[in-house]
């Protein structure tokens, strides 16, 4: 993929300063950095990171684009399922990693025609640049909805109730990298590439980083019942110490309600398996998906697939009932979206929802890889997006 051969100058020079706080916490590491490390740096660095600084990442203009960008048929689906359980829990809506704001967006404006509004809807949102995106966008809602709307620079500290949405964030988090030597699992890291002035993978701890592993021998968050042997030789895969912590976080928060997540993965069982050899992690970069993380620094997405059992075992031991578990499609087909597409009048725009609904839904767009999971506290409340299907006997 030769995509940098497109950067522009602003990129070429943006790009460098990534590269250059990356090269110093390598040199301050000793000559290498474990790759959570690096991905936490080139996708969150304070001012210089792909989310922390400008690029425009969203939409045709820019590098991917989310459900809630492609379609409000996503959020309006998302919105009936957060309906049911404020009917029950009230409170509010907390959203982690709200993008450009649009599922905020749909999602409030479906509420206010359902007349079931919660008294407010927060984001917490990392990204400096995304959140006063959201801001502008927001803003210029009706005075009834945006006066909702309330920025957090951090989990609430009183106990929350109603429901906490968080689309393609778990993707987003930091992940190890590993490699399997003589069926025992290798941290991957990243370190200087004295040829070409650029970056490298290594395996800590091996010859190539100078000597024994500074980072520690094991790997965070590698999946302790992970069958190593089974896996072939070489095999590369992604695992997320960030979960866990992640998932604690906000069941220590929420009293009353759920946690609605929705991304790209498979449960434990299916997503290491030996014919993926090279992992699942994947770089966007102008609607061009590489595995090469270490090309176009700053520049590009980073994500890897989320492992779901991890997710669910993360929120058992924080204490919340894994309430469903469903592929994207069955979760939006459970909430009516083809009912949203039927309603449309006009011939056109029916044509044009009807195309968004076959991306959402069919299995070999974002139907059968995304999938929605709904974690539990003290909720009664009807899950008619997982009554359609019912996928945690995988997990
Ligand atoms: C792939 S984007 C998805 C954006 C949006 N949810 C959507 O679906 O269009 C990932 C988002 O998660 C945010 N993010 C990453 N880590 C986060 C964290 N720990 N807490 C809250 N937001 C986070 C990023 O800044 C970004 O807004």
């Amino acid at each position: 993929m030769h995509a940098e051969l497109t950067l522009s100058p602003d990129e070429r020079a943006h790009g460098e300063r990534v590269l250059a706080e990356v090269r110093a916490a390598i040199t301050a590491a000793g000559g290498a950095i474990p790759f959570a490390q690096f991905m936490a740096l080139a996708l969150y660095a304070p001012g210089l990171g792909y989310y922390s600084a400008g690029a425009r990442k969203f939409g045709p203009d820019g590098d991917f684009t989310t459900a809630p960008e492609m379609s409000a048929l996503f959020g309006r689906c998302v919105a009936r399922q957060c309906c049911e359980v404020l009917a029950t829990t009230g409170g509010a809506i907390l959203e982690f990693g709200a993008g450009t704001g649009a599922l905020a967006q749909t999602v409030l404006e479906t509420l206010a025609a359902l007349d079931a509004l919660p008294a407010r809807y927060l984001i917490l949102e990392v990204s400096a640049e995304l959140r006063a995106r959201q801001q502008q966008r927001l803003a210029a809602l009706a005075p009834a909805l945006a006066g909702r709307v309330a920025w957090l620079d951090r989990l609430p500290e009183a106990p929350f109730s109603g429901v906490m949405l968080a689309n393609e964030v778990l993707d987003a988090l930091p992940c190890e990298r590993f490699v399997v030597r003589a069926g025992r699992a290798r941290r991957l890291g990243v370190a200087l590439d004295g040829h070409s002035g650029g970056l490298r993978e290594v395996e800590l701890g091996g010859p190539a980083t100078g000597g024994p592993d500074a980072t520690g021998a094991g790997v965070p968050g590698l999946p302790a019942d992970l069958d190593l042997a089974a896996l072939p030789e070489g095999y590369r895969g992604e695992c997320c110490p960030a979960l866990a912590p992640w998932i604690a976080t906000l069941g220590a928060t929420l009293e009353r309600g759920l946690v609605l997540a929705i991304d790209y993965g498979l449960p434990r069982s299916a997503l290491y398996l030996p014919d993926r050899r090279d992992g699942t992690l994947l770089c966007h970069f102008r609607h061009r998906a590489h595995d090469d993380a270490l090309r176009n620094v700053g520049l590009q997405d980073i994500t890897a697939w989320v492992d779901f059992t991890a997710v669910a075992e993360a929120a058992v031991d924080a204490g919340l009932d894994v309430a469903g578990f469903s592929t994207q499609a069955a979760f939006l087909l459970a909430l009516g979206i083809e009912t949203d597409v039927a309603r449309e009048s006009d011939t056109a725009l029916r044509a044009a929802r009807a195309g968004e609904a076959r991306r959402l839904l069919m299995p070999n767009e974002m139907g059968e890889i995304f999938k929605a999971i709904a974690l539990a506290r003290d909720l009664d409340a009807p899950l008619s997006g997982f009554a359609l299907q019912d996928l945690r006997r995988q997990l």
